[in-house]
């Protein structure tokens, strides 16, 4: 049981396809085989030292019965880790592995995996095959779609970076089984993100799924939580849990939705202004980008900032752009869904408002806003048709209530 999303790029020869299934893992050589060049013969695979003791031996299995010889790099793990320094040891790792252009690398690991190991992968020899194994709910349905690859730099987070399409994309959701709680929220926010912005069924079926499947019991209601170590003798005979198709099929409507937008508009067109520009992946991100500034980065998750931040979006939305209060509330009810939310009463809202200004996402000196007309209808709306007022009432009340 598994679900194929196909990725192709304007007619250009680069189509990839997207994965998804439970316990794919124990199948990655014969996955990678099928991405890659058949004259394709050392994979070198980047990860982490905690992902890697969970799903290294049986990636590195996988890949080795398939013939190829693996060479193995642990970065560290966490934000702090994806920056120029492991660019350099990543691209010495590729060298000393002595990967050639018909060879590949493979990301096994969240975003920050994904990212450093896609950027990598982009510079070296001008251009190497990647491959992607998302572990977190987040990188599954957003960072590993889309090509977007970068690193942090001491002026400022993801400012570096290139487009670099990967090969294939391989999403086991029985990695989701080790993944602490806030990341599933982080996760689940930019799942409702992307609902929200995507289509009425998409906001229904992850409000939905929510609703069935609670954050804090995902682990236990999808069977998860008895089986620490994969077996798949157990896992192939057995005819998998209704909340585990469920997932499946929202992980898979979620990356559809996330092709379709990159599909159409790759690298993220500066004039574009429609309800389909790449530029709508962005709602909640203003206030999300401010409020990970003002905290030094070290006090939410990513996805937890774009939950507030799309409260605030919603908020500025009713007041500026017609968007229904039931549908606020819906909007409301579905980022409450995803899980708690740290505390934000100890944060200077004014900082908040500050860090506007510096968002990367303004064009020229414009800030842009993504707001919503209705769900599944998103704005990009020009910061100074929006009243000082509104901007500055709306983040006071979502943030300190
Ligand atoms: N390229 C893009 O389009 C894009 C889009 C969104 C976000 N991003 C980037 O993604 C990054 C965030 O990614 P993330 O949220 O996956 O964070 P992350 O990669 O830091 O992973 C979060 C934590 O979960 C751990 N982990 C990963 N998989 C696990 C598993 N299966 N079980 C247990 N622990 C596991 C990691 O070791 C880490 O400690 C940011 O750097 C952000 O800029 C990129």
């Amino acid at each position: 049981m598994s679900e194929i999303v196909k990725v192709s790029l304007g007619g250009k020869p680069h189509a990839y396809e997207i994965k998804i299934g439970h316990n794919l893992l124990n199948d990655c050589g014969d996955w990678a085989r099928s991405c890659l060049s058949p004259v394709a013969r050392k994979l070198a695979v980047i990860s982490n030292p905690k992902v890697f003791s969970l799903y290294g031996d049986i990636v590195t299995d996988g890949l080795a019965a398939a013939g190829y010889q693996v060479s193995v790099w642990k970065m560290g793990d966490g934000e702090k880790h994806k920056n120029l320094r492991s660019l350099e040891k990543a691209l010495r790792f590729f060298s000393e592995s002595g990967l050639t252009r018909a060879d590949g690398v493979i990301a096994l690991g969240g975003g920050v995996v994904g990212d450093l190991t896609g950027f990598a992968a982009s510079v070296y020899l001008r251009g190497i095959s990647f491959l992607q194994i998302p572990t977190t709910l987040l990188s599954m349905i957003d960072s590993s779609v889309g090509g977007k690859t970068g690193v942090n730099s001491t002026f400022g987070k993801n400012l570096i970076g290139t487009f670099h399409q990967p090969n294939g994309v391989l999403i086991d959701l029985r990695t989701l089984k080790t993944l602490p709680r806030r990341e599933l929220t982080a996760g689940f926010c930019e799942a409702a993100k992307q609902g929200a912005i995507g289509s009425p069924a998409l906001f229904r079926r992850t409000t939905e799924f929510l609703e069935t499947f609670p954050v804090g019991k995902l682990k236990n209601i999808l069977g998860f939580a008895d089986q620490v170590e994969f077996d798949s003798t157990i896992e192939k005979g057995r005819r998998p849990a209704a909340g585990q198709v469920e997932l499946e099929k929202l992980i898979a409507a979620q990356v559809a939705f996330k092709a379709e937008i990159v599909t159409a508009d790759e690298r993220e067109t500066l004039e574009r202004s429609d309800s389909r520009s790449r530029k709508i992946l962005n709602f909640g991100h203003t206030v999300a980008h401010a409020l990970e500034k003002v905290t030094d980065y070290n006090y939410f998750k990513h996805g937890e900032a774009v939950g507030y931040g799309m409260l605030v979006a919603g908020e500025i939305s009713k007041n500026v752009a017609k968007f229904d209060q039931n549908e606020l509330n819906l909007l409301n009810h579905v980022v409450a869904l995803t899980g708690k939310l740290p505390n934000c009463q100890q944060i200077d809202t004014e900082k908040v408002i500050k860090a506007f200004e510096f968002d990367k996402k303004n064009v020229g000196d414009n800030l842009q806003w993504i707001l919503l007309e209705k769900i599944g209808k998103p704005l990009i709306f020009p910061n100074s048709k929006i009243p000082n007022s509104v901007i500055v009432n709306s983040v006071n009340k979502i943030l300190k209530g």
